[in-house]
Protein backbone atom coordinates (compact mmCIF):
# COMPACT_ATOMS: atom_id res chain seq x y z
CA UNK A 1 0.00 0.00 0.00
CA UNK A 2 1.53 3.52 -1.20
CA UNK A 3 0.94 6.06 1.61
CA UNK A 4 -1.03 9.35 0.53
CA UNK A 5 1.06 12.58 1.49
CA UNK A 6 0.29 15.56 -0.63
CA UNK A 7 2.90 14.49 -3.46
CA UNK A 8 0.67 11.28 -3.99
CA UNK A 9 -2.86 13.39 -3.51
CA UNK A 10 -2.09 16.48 -5.57
CA UNK A 11 1.37 16.77 -7.71
CA UNK A 12 1.47 12.78 -8.84
CA UNK A 13 -1.86 12.78 -10.19
CA UNK A 14 -0.98 15.92 -12.17
CA UNK A 15 2.28 14.50 -12.84
CA UNK A 16 0.73 11.58 -14.54
CA UNK A 17 -2.22 14.12 -16.71
CA UNK A 18 1.37 15.77 -18.25
CA UNK A 19 3.31 12.76 -18.87
CA UNK A 20 0.24 10.79 -20.66
CA UNK A 21 0.01 13.48 -22.72
CA UNK A 22 3.20 12.38 -24.18
CA UNK A 23 3.16 12.25 -28.43
CA UNK A 24 4.17 8.94 -28.13
CA UNK A 25 1.49 7.38 -26.24
CA UNK A 26 -1.07 9.10 -27.88
CA UNK A 27 0.13 7.70 -31.35
CA UNK A 28 -0.69 4.40 -29.61
CA UNK A 29 -3.84 5.46 -28.10
CA UNK A 30 -4.85 6.11 -31.67
CA UNK A 31 -3.99 2.93 -33.15
CA UNK A 32 -5.51 0.82 -30.71
CA UNK A 33 -8.63 2.53 -28.55
CA UNK A 34 -10.78 3.19 -31.96
CA UNK A 35 -10.92 -0.93 -31.58
CA UNK A 36 -13.75 -0.68 -28.79
CA UNK A 37 -16.85 -0.95 -29.19
CA UNK A 38 -20.32 -1.47 -27.50
CA UNK A 39 -20.16 -1.12 -23.81
CA UNK A 40 -16.53 -0.19 -22.66
CA UNK A 41 -14.96 -0.80 -19.16
CA UNK A 42 -11.84 1.36 -19.01
CA UNK A 43 -9.61 0.07 -16.12
CA UNK A 44 -7.37 2.99 -14.83
CA UNK A 45 -9.03 5.28 -16.77
CA UNK A 46 -7.16 8.28 -15.08
CA UNK A 47 -7.75 11.52 -16.62
CA UNK A 48 -9.55 10.49 -19.32
CA UNK A 49 -6.99 10.58 -22.12
CA UNK A 50 -8.23 7.65 -24.39
CA UNK A 51 -12.35 9.28 -24.47
CA UNK A 52 -11.74 11.04 -27.71
CA UNK A 53 -10.44 7.97 -29.32
CA UNK A 54 -13.93 6.44 -28.72
CA UNK A 55 -16.07 6.32 -31.64
CA UNK A 56 -19.52 5.99 -32.60
CA UNK A 57 -19.42 2.34 -32.26
CA UNK A 58 -19.71 2.65 -28.47
CA UNK A 59 -22.35 3.19 -26.30
CA UNK A 60 -21.74 3.59 -22.73
CA UNK A 61 -17.96 3.93 -21.27
CA UNK A 62 -17.45 2.36 -17.27
CA UNK A 63 -14.33 3.67 -15.94
CA UNK A 64 -12.47 2.81 -12.71
CA UNK A 65 -9.95 4.34 -11.18
CA UNK A 66 -9.28 4.79 -7.18
CA UNK A 67 -7.66 8.46 -7.86
CA UNK A 68 -9.95 11.05 -6.45
CA UNK A 69 -7.69 13.68 -8.00
CA UNK A 70 -7.87 12.39 -11.41
CA UNK A 71 -11.30 11.78 -11.60
CA UNK A 72 -11.65 15.21 -11.43
CA UNK A 73 -10.08 15.90 -14.32
CA UNK A 74 -12.00 13.31 -16.79
CA UNK A 75 -14.18 15.10 -19.21
CA UNK A 76 -17.80 14.57 -18.53
CA UNK A 77 -18.48 12.59 -21.50
CA UNK A 78 -16.69 10.42 -24.25
CA UNK A 79 -16.20 12.47 -27.41
CA UNK A 80 -18.72 10.89 -28.96
CA UNK A 81 -21.46 11.38 -26.64
CA UNK A 82 -21.67 8.27 -25.02
CA UNK A 83 -22.79 8.04 -22.05
CA UNK A 84 -19.93 7.99 -19.10
CA UNK A 85 -19.75 6.50 -15.47
CA UNK A 86 -16.99 6.62 -13.17
CA UNK A 87 -16.77 3.98 -10.51
CA UNK A 88 -13.94 5.60 -8.01
CA UNK A 89 -12.54 2.30 -6.28
CA UNK A 90 -9.65 0.22 -7.07
CA UNK A 91 -10.36 -2.50 -9.91
CA UNK A 92 -9.81 -5.55 -7.56
CA UNK A 93 -12.80 -4.58 -5.62
CA UNK A 94 -15.76 -6.22 -7.13
CA UNK A 95 -17.03 -3.84 -9.74
CA UNK A 96 -20.98 -2.67 -10.03
CA UNK A 97 -20.99 -5.14 -13.10
CA UNK A 98 -23.01 -7.81 -13.66
CA UNK A 99 -20.98 -10.78 -15.31
CA UNK A 100 -20.59 -10.69 -18.92
CA UNK A 101 -21.66 -7.35 -19.54
CA UNK A 102 -18.57 -5.75 -20.99
CA UNK A 103 -18.14 -5.76 -25.18
CA UNK A 104 -14.97 -4.34 -24.44
CA UNK A 105 -11.95 -3.66 -21.79
CA UNK A 106 -9.34 -1.24 -22.07
CA UNK A 107 -6.36 -0.71 -19.81
CA UNK A 108 -3.00 1.49 -21.00
CA UNK A 109 -0.44 2.44 -18.75
CA UNK A 110 -2.16 1.29 -15.84
CA UNK A 111 -1.74 -2.47 -15.10
CA UNK A 112 1.91 -1.63 -13.45
CA UNK A 113 0.17 0.30 -10.77
CA UNK A 114 -2.37 -1.60 -9.21
CA UNK A 115 -1.21 -3.41 -6.20
CA UNK A 116 -3.21 -6.74 -7.19
CA UNK A 117 -3.15 -7.40 -10.65
CA UNK A 118 -4.39 -10.99 -11.32
CA UNK A 119 -7.73 -9.51 -8.75
CA UNK A 120 -7.90 -6.93 -10.98
CA UNK A 121 -7.71 -9.04 -14.45
CA UNK A 122 -10.19 -11.59 -12.86
CA UNK A 123 -12.78 -8.94 -12.39
CA UNK A 124 -12.29 -7.35 -16.03
CA UNK A 125 -12.86 -11.24 -17.14
CA UNK A 126 -16.40 -11.51 -14.88
CA UNK A 127 -17.61 -8.79 -16.56
CA UNK A 128 -16.24 -9.55 -20.28
CA UNK A 129 -18.62 -11.41 -22.77
CA UNK A 130 -17.96 -14.05 -23.94
CA UNK A 131 -17.03 -12.38 -27.20
CA UNK A 132 -15.61 -9.87 -25.76
CA UNK A 133 -12.55 -8.20 -26.80
CA UNK A 134 -9.72 -6.73 -24.23
CA UNK A 135 -7.79 -3.66 -25.50
CA UNK A 136 -4.18 -3.24 -23.82
CA UNK A 137 -0.98 -1.04 -23.71
CA UNK A 138 1.48 -1.43 -20.74
CA UNK A 139 5.04 -1.26 -20.12
CA UNK A 140 6.37 -4.10 -18.64
CA UNK A 141 9.27 -6.89 -18.42
CA UNK A 142 11.65 -6.54 -20.92
CA UNK A 143 12.84 -9.26 -23.00
CA UNK A 144 16.34 -8.17 -22.77
CA UNK A 145 17.98 -9.78 -19.55
CA UNK A 146 20.08 -6.53 -19.23
CA UNK A 147 17.53 -4.32 -19.02
CA UNK A 148 15.26 -6.89 -17.14
CA UNK A 149 17.75 -6.68 -14.54
CA UNK A 150 17.85 -2.91 -14.27
CA UNK A 151 13.92 -3.52 -13.61
CA UNK A 152 14.29 -5.80 -11.18
CA UNK A 153 16.71 -3.13 -9.43
CA UNK A 154 14.74 -0.11 -9.63
CA UNK A 155 11.16 -0.64 -9.23
CA UNK A 156 11.38 -0.94 -5.12
CA UNK A 157 12.45 2.69 -5.34
CA UNK A 158 10.23 3.92 -8.34
CA UNK A 159 7.18 2.34 -6.96
CA UNK A 160 7.50 4.89 -4.55
CA UNK A 161 8.21 8.14 -6.40
CA UNK A 162 5.54 6.83 -9.02
CA UNK A 163 2.62 5.88 -7.69
CA UNK A 164 3.22 1.98 -7.05
CA UNK A 165 4.35 1.59 -10.43
CA UNK A 166 6.08 -1.47 -11.07
CA UNK A 167 8.63 -1.99 -14.15
CA UNK A 168 9.01 -5.15 -14.11
CA UNK A 169 5.68 -6.56 -14.37
CA UNK A 170 5.05 -9.72 -17.50
CA UNK A 171 2.01 -8.14 -19.34
CA UNK A 172 1.37 -11.11 -21.28
CA UNK A 173 1.74 -13.97 -18.59
CA UNK A 174 -0.23 -12.01 -16.17
CA UNK A 175 -3.38 -11.41 -18.79
CA UNK A 176 -3.01 -15.22 -20.13
CA UNK A 177 -3.18 -16.42 -15.92
CA UNK A 178 -6.59 -14.52 -15.47
CA UNK A 179 -7.87 -16.63 -18.11
CA UNK A 180 -7.30 -15.01 -21.45
CA UNK A 181 -6.00 -15.68 -25.14
CA UNK A 182 -4.08 -13.12 -27.00
CA UNK A 183 -5.28 -12.75 -30.61
CA UNK A 184 -2.66 -9.93 -31.09
CA UNK A 185 0.61 -8.90 -29.31
CA UNK A 186 3.07 -6.42 -29.70
CA UNK A 187 6.11 -5.82 -27.46
CA UNK A 188 8.82 -2.83 -28.77
CA UNK A 189 10.54 0.05 -27.33
CA UNK A 190 9.21 3.26 -27.50
CA UNK A 191 10.92 6.34 -27.29
CA UNK A 192 12.55 6.66 -23.58
CA UNK A 193 14.56 5.49 -21.28
CA UNK A 194 14.52 1.39 -21.94
CA UNK A 195 13.01 0.23 -18.74
CA UNK A 196 10.27 2.23 -18.66
CA UNK A 197 9.68 2.19 -22.47
CA UNK A 198 9.48 -1.64 -23.26
CA UNK A 199 5.76 -2.01 -24.34
CA UNK A 200 3.21 -4.44 -24.93
CA UNK A 201 0.08 -3.64 -27.41
CA UNK A 202 -2.49 -6.05 -28.11
CA UNK A 203 -5.68 -7.42 -27.87
CA UNK A 204 -7.49 -10.44 -25.94
CA UNK A 205 -10.03 -12.59 -25.48
CA UNK A 206 -11.80 -14.13 -23.26
CA UNK A 207 -9.66 -18.43 -23.30
C1 LIG B 1 -0.02 6.01 -15.42
S1 LIG B 1 -1.69 6.23 -15.02
C2 LIG B 1 -2.51 5.88 -16.57
C3 LIG B 1 -3.84 6.54 -16.68
C4 LIG B 1 -4.62 6.24 -17.97
N1 LIG B 1 -4.92 4.84 -18.12
C5 LIG B 1 -3.90 6.74 -19.21
O1 LIG B 1 -3.66 5.96 -20.13
O2 LIG B 1 -3.63 7.96 -19.26
C6 LIG B 1 -2.09 4.81 -14.02
C7 LIG B 1 -3.51 4.81 -13.53
O3 LIG B 1 -3.77 3.61 -12.77
C8 LIG B 1 -4.66 3.96 -11.74
N2 LIG B 1 -4.69 2.92 -10.70
C9 LIG B 1 -3.81 2.73 -9.69
N3 LIG B 1 -4.22 1.71 -8.93
C10 LIG B 1 -5.36 1.24 -9.46
C11 LIG B 1 -6.26 0.20 -9.10
N4 LIG B 1 -6.06 -0.55 -8.02
N5 LIG B 1 -7.35 0.00 -9.87
C12 LIG B 1 -7.57 0.78 -10.98
N6 LIG B 1 -6.75 1.77 -11.36
C13 LIG B 1 -5.66 2.00 -10.61
C14 LIG B 1 -4.12 5.31 -11.27
O4 LIG B 1 -5.01 6.02 -10.44
C15 LIG B 1 -3.86 5.98 -12.62
O5 LIG B 1 -5.00 6.62 -13.10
Amino acid sequence: MIEMGPYERHILPRLIDLVMRNKEATRLRASLVPKARGDVLEVGIGSGLNLPFYGAQVNRVFGVDPSHALRRMVPHAANNNASLEIFTQPAEQELPLPDASIDTAVMTWTLCSIPQPAQALRQIRRVLKQDGQFLFIEHGRSHDRNVEAWQDRLTPIWKRIAGGCHLNRKVDDLIATAGFRMTELNTFYIVGPRFVTYTYQGVAQPA
